[in-house]
C-alpha cells in the first residue's frame, strides 16, 4: 500500500484513483476512513470486499465544506428534508459540521442501494480534517467511507494502522498523522416529527446535542437502523474482560484470574495501584496502560484504539479494560467501544496451571 503525502501532489492522486473507481484509506478527525465515490456502485462494492462487510451494513456518505454553502443545501443530492427534520438538521449541523457528527436523514433516490443497504434513510457526514475536505472538494462529489479496518476489528487512528489492516487490499493511504478525535461519529437520526435520537455515541457528547435541541432519546439497537451496531466490535484478538467496578474496588477476581500473562487497559489514572492490587491478588502483569493518568476524557478518547492495538500485539495472553469512572460526555463513547471490544465469550483451551 502506498502512503501518499497530504499536500497538493498526494491529493490529486488521490483523487484520480478515486475517479479510477478505486478504494482509498484517508484522514478524518475521529478514525481512518476507506474511501470511494459514492455515486459508483462497483467502487462502493469494492469498500466491502476489502473491509470484509456485510452487505446489510450501511455506509456514511462524507460532503464537502463549502462556504457560503449552508449544510442544508450541502446535503440537498443525498437527502429530501421536510420542513421539521430540515429545521432540526439545520441547527445542529450549524454547530457541530464540519465535525464528529453524522446524521441519518430519509434518502433520496438517486443514491446507490448499496451504499444504503436498501434502507430508506442515509447517513451524511462533513469531516473536520483539512487534508480530507481539500480532498472532497477536489473530488467534487461525495464519499463513502466506513472506518479502514476490517470487520468487527479495530478502527484505525494512524495511517500505520490502516497499512496494518488492509495492505494488499487498497492502493494507497493519503497521510493525514494521528486522528485528532480517536472516536468515531456521533450518529443521530432525525425522525420526520422533528425527534432527535442517538444511535451511536462519539465525538460529539450527548449533553452537547442536548444543548442545542433539547432531549435526545437513546436511539440505540433496532436493528433496522442501526445493522453495523453488533455487540461484538472493535475487538482485540486476545480476549478481553470489562471488570465490573475500578480495579481497587474489584471483589471476586475469579472470573479474571486465568493464569496468564495479562494486560490492563486503565480508562483514568496512574498505573502503579493498580499493578499492585494486580500483584496481591496473583495476577501476572506484562503490559499495562493508563489512556489519560491525568483524567482528561478528550486525551483518553484520542488514544483509545492505538492503546488497545498496542496490547492486542503485546506480550499479554488475556486483556482486562478498567471502566471509566462514569459515563459523562466523551466517556459514554469510550465505555461503548470498551463493552464492545470485551464482548466476545473469554474461551480458553483449559486451565494453565
Ligand atoms: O467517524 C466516522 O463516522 C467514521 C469516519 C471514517 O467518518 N466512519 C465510520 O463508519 O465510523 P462505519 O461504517 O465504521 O460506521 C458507520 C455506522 C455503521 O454502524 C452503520 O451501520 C451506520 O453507521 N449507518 C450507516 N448508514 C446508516 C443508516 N442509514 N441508518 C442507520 N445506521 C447507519
Ligand atoms: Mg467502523
Amino acid at each position: 500500500m502506498r502512503r501518499l503525502e497530504p499536500h497538493r501532489q498526494g491529493i490529486t492522486e488521490a483523487v484520480s484513483l478515486l475517479r479510477d473507481g478505486q478504494v482509498i484509506g484517508l484522514p478524518t478527525e475521529t478514525v481512518y476512513g476507506l474511501a470511494a465515490c459514492a455515486g459508483q456502485p462497483a467502487a462502493v462494492s469494492l469498500v466491502f470486499l476489502a473491509k470484509d462487510r456485510p452487505a446489510f451494513d450501511p455506509l456514511i456518505v462524507h460532503v464537502a465544506h463549502r462556504t457560503p454553502t449552508s449544510a442544508v443545501d450541502s446535503v440537498a443530492d443525498l437527502s429530501r428534508l421536510d420542513t421539521v427534520g430540515r429545521e432540526r438538521f439545520s441547527d445542529l449541523a450549524q454547530t457541530f459540521w464540519p465535525g464528529p457528527l453524522t446524521f441519518v436523514l430519509p434518502r433520496h433516490s438517486n443514491i446507490p442501494d448499496l451504499v444504503t443497504a436498501g434502507l430508506p434513510t442515509v447517513a451524511v457526514r462533513m469531516p473536520d480534517h483539512p487534508v480530507t475536505q481539500a480532498l472532497l472538494r477536489e473530488f467534487g462529489g461525495p464519499l463513502v467511507a466506513p472506518s479502514a479496518n476490517r470487520f468487527g476489528r479495530i478502527s484505525p487512528t494512524r495511517p500505520e494502522h490502516v497499512i496494518a489492516e488492509l495492505d494488499g487490499k487498497v492502493p494507497a493511504v493519503l497521510d493525514g498523522g494521528p486522528c485528532r478525535v480517536g472516536l468515531e461519529s456521533t450518529i443521530v437520526a432525525i425522525g420526520a416529527d422533528g425527534t432527535v435520537r442517538l444511535l451511536r455515541p462519539g465525538g460529539v457528547p450527548r449533553a452537547s446535542l442536548e444543548a442545542v435541541v433539547g432531549p435526545v432519546e437513546h436511539g440505540q439497537g433496532t436493528a433496522i437502523e442501526a445493522p453495523g451496531q453488533t455487540p461484538e466490535h472493535y475487538a482485540p484478538g486476545t480476549p478481553s474482560q470489562l471488570l465490573p467496578s475500578a480495579i481497587e474496588d474489584v471483589q471476586d477476581w475469579g472470573p479474571f484470574a486465568h493464569g496468564r500473562p495479562v494486560g490492563v487497559l486503565r480508562v483514568f489514572g496512574d498505573l502503579d495501584p493498580a499493578r499492585q492490587v494486580l500483584s496481591t491478588r496473583g495476577l501476572q502483569v506484562v503490559d499495562a496502560h493508563s489512556l489519560s493518568v491525568g483524567g482528561d476524557a478528550a486525551e483518553a478518547a484520542q488514544r483509545l484504539f492505538a492503546t488497545l492495538r498496542a496490547l492486542d500485539e503485546g506480550p499479554a495472553e488475556h486483556l482486562l479494560f478498567e471502566p471509566a469512572p462514569n459515563e459523562d460526555g466523551l466517556l459514554l463513547a469510550i465505555m461503548d467501544r470498551l463493552r464492545r471490544a470485551s464482548a466476545r465469550a473469554v474461551v480458553f483451551a483449559g486451565p494453565r496451571e
